[in-house]
């Protein structure tokens, strides 16, 4: 189980002058007294919701974490809404949680509720996502994916394989985008990564990109609203499973083969994304892992403890070819 070190001399001596440099009264050192009886940790986490495979299996883990560590976790779902984030860590401000923990739905608009906890000297580590904010002493770490480069592997594929992505041989390869929630980190990176690669290549472009929200409905929507519009599409460079799993029912009604007529190229290594690589439905997954729970744990212990952390810590991962994730389908964890 892991426990605050309240022998930590540093780390208190830390937050009590982050506490008077900020003129707080002095009465509640949430990092130092945990804002509880024992000296369990107590974290706050907000995620961002349940809108894929991935979103779940991140929650999921983090959970099983928690409690492996011994840590007392509190959790909130903001269903995809920013103002419900902002909320749930102000929520978790006054009941003095010691650490929050969270993925910022959107990228922009956090400063003043993190400003409050660290006003409050609770500590911030951001799990999966990235906040856009000048101000980095308001979050000791960033423990997520590096989602250009997911892009850029995406990308990379479909430079690598364009003689076979040129589904109508007519010299050019148009792709379309289903991009990620408006705003979020993975969208805004993932697209910048996969547009930096593809410009190597002047027979690739992207004629139409919307978002899908990173739900298997919305790319599923998305994707029949372009196949209505245009009748030469050779590639779907989907930001999620979810949306490429979307995308695989807009295509099979509309009696097409995904995979074939279209190919499908998507980010996560979720089970259902895998099982449809296998088959042959999708061509190449790049990964991004949702396993971060006991990297977050024990960042979360070491912060308190008042030890050094990296301010930037990536998720190792890897790409799959259909081969490839028929290889490892069976003992994928999620
Ligand atoms: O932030 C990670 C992304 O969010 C995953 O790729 C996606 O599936 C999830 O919803």
């Amino acid at each position: 189980m892991i426990k605050k070190t309240l022998v930590a001399l540093s780390a208190i001596a830390l937050s009590a002058g982050t506490l008077s440099a900020c003129g707080s009264d002095g009465g509640g050192d949430a990092a130092a007294d945990g804002g509880g009886s024992d000296d369990t940790i107590t974290m706050g986490f907000a995620q961002v919701g349940a809108e894929s495979g991935w979103r779940t299996a991140n929650t999921k883990n983090i959970q099983e974490a928690a409690a492996e560590a011994g840590v007392d976790l509190k959790f909130s779902d903001a269903q995809q809404k920013q103002e419900n984030q902002i909320k749930a860590i102000r929520s978790y401000i006054q009941q003095k949680v010691d650490v929050i923990a969270f993925s910022p739905v959107v990228e922009t608009g956090w400063d003043a509720v993190l400003q409050e906890a660290k006003r409050a000297n609770i500590p911030v580590i951001l799990t999966d996502r990235a906040v856009d904010s000048e101000d980095t002493s308001l979050y000791k770490t960033f423990l997520g994916s590096d989602f250009v480069e997911e892009g850029k592997k995406a990308g990379q594929w479909l430079v690598d394989n364009a003689a076979d992505a040129d589904v109508d041989g007519d010299g050019d390869i148009n792709v379309v985008e289903l991009q990620g929630t408006t705003g979020a980190a993975p969208a805004i990176d993932r697209k910048e990564g996969f547009e930096e690669v593809i410009a190597a290549n002047g027979e690739i472009s992207i004629s139409q990109s919307q978002t899908g929200d990173f739900t298997r409905d919305g790319g599923k929507q998305v994707m029949e609203a372009f196949l209505q519009s245009e009748d030469d599409i050779d590639v779907v460079f989907a930001h999620n499973d979810d949306m490429g799993l979307g995308a695989i029912e807009a295509i099979e009604a509309a009696g097409l083969v995904p995979g074939e007529d279209v190919k499908i190229i998507t980010i996560d290594a979720v089970k259902d994304g895998m099982t449809a690589l296998s088959e042959g439905k999708i061509n190449f997954i790049v990964e991004c892992s949702p396993l971060l729970g006991p990297q977050l744990m024990d960042l979360a212990e070491k912060v308190l403890a008042g030890e050094e952390v990296p301010t930037r810590v990536v998720t190792e991962e890897t790409t799959f070819t259909p081969e490839q994730a028929a290889e490892v389908l069976a003992e994928r964890q999620y």
